[in-house]
C-alpha cells in the first residue's frame, strides 16, 4: 500500500472489536476490505482511559497483512516506539499536544523505519502541526477529544481538514489526511469531501454484523459523494 497516492483507505479502529474472540475479529478485518487496522494505544495519563499494549500487537501481527496504524495516546510515547516497531507497527502517530518534545518523537519514529504520524486534538490549533507537516506520513485530525470510542463526531473539525488539504497542495506535500472519531458514511463522507483520505472508524463498522458490507457501504458513500452522485 503506497502511503503517497490519494485513495480513500478504510482503517477500523480495534477500540470496537470484542476482546473476547480478537482472533476472529482480525479475520473478519482481513476479509472486510478495509486497508488498515487503527490501534488506539491509550495510557491512562495522556486520555482517561486505557487500551492495548505492544503485546497485543506482537500476538495479532502474525494473523493479518493488513498495515497496523498504532495511534499512541500516551504521555511518554518514547518508551512505546520501539516496542510497537518490534511488534509489527507500520506508522506510529504521536500528538501535537506533546509539544516541544514533537520533533524528536517525530524523528525517534522515523529511525526506527516505520511510517510516521502526527495527531491533533479537536481543541488544538492546526498551526501547531505546520512546522512538522514535512517530516511526517500522515497528519491524524482528531474529529472527537481523545479517550473513548463511541463519541459524535465534532463538524467545527473539518475546517482543520480544508486547511491542511490546501497546505499539503500549497507546499507540495504527500502526507495523508486521517479523521479518527464518531466516522460513519455521512461523516466519513463529509470529512472525506473536506481532504480527508484516511477515515478511521470503530463502532459505526464493528456494531454491524457484516464488517464487510459496513466497509463497503462507508467507502461507497464517500465516492458517490465525491462524484455528486445521488446518495
Ligand atoms: C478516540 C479513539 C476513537 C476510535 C474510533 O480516542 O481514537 O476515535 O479510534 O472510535 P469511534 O469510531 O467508535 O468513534
Ligand atoms: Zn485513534
Amino acid at each position: 500500500m503506497a502511503l503517497t497516492d490519494s485513495a480513500l483507505i478504510i482503517a477500523p479502529s480495534l477500540l470496537a472489536a470484542n476482546y473476547s474472540r480478537l482472533d476472529r475479529e482480525i479475520q473478519r478485518l482481513n476479509r472486510s476490505g478495509a486497508e488498515w487496522i487503527h490501534l488506539d494505544i491509550m495510557d491512562g495519563h495522556f486520555v482517561p482511559n486505557l487500551s492495548f499494549g505492544p503485546d497485543t500487537l506482537r500476538h495479532i501481527r502474525p494473523l493479518t497483512g493488513l498495515f497496523v496504524d498504532v495511534h499512541l495516546m500516551c504521555e511518554r510515547p518514547e518508551i512505546l516506539i520501539q516496542p510497537f516497531v518490534e511488534s509489527g507497527a507500520n506508522l506510529i502517530t504521536v500528538h501535537a499536544e506533546l509539544g516541544p518534545r514533537v520533533k524528536d518523537l517525530l524523528w525517534q519514529i522515523r529511525s526506527c523505519g516505520v511510517h510516521v504520524g502526527l495527531a491533533v486534538n479537536p481543541p488544538t490549533s492546526i498551526e501547531s502541526a505546520l512546522p512538522h507537516l514535512d517530516a511526517i506520513d500522515l497528519l491524524l485530525i482528531m474529529t472527537v477529544n481523545p479517550g473513548f470510542g463511541g463519541q459524535s463526531f465534532i463538524p467545527e473539525v473539518l475546517t482543520k481538514v480544508e486547511m491542511a488539504a490546501r497546505r499539503r497542495k500549497a507546499q507540495q506535500l504527500k502526507f495523508r489526511i486521517e479523521v479518527d472519531g464518531g466516522i460513519n458514511p455521512e461523516t466519513g463522507s463529509q470529512s472525506f469531501q473536506a481532504g480527508a483520505d484516511t477515515l478511521v472508524a470503530g463502532s459505526s463498522l464493528f456494531r454491524r454484523t457484516h464488517l464487510k458490507s459496513a466497509v463497503s457501504q462507508l467507502r461507497s458513500t464517500c465516492m458517490r459523494q465525491s462524484l455528486n452522485l445521488p446518495l
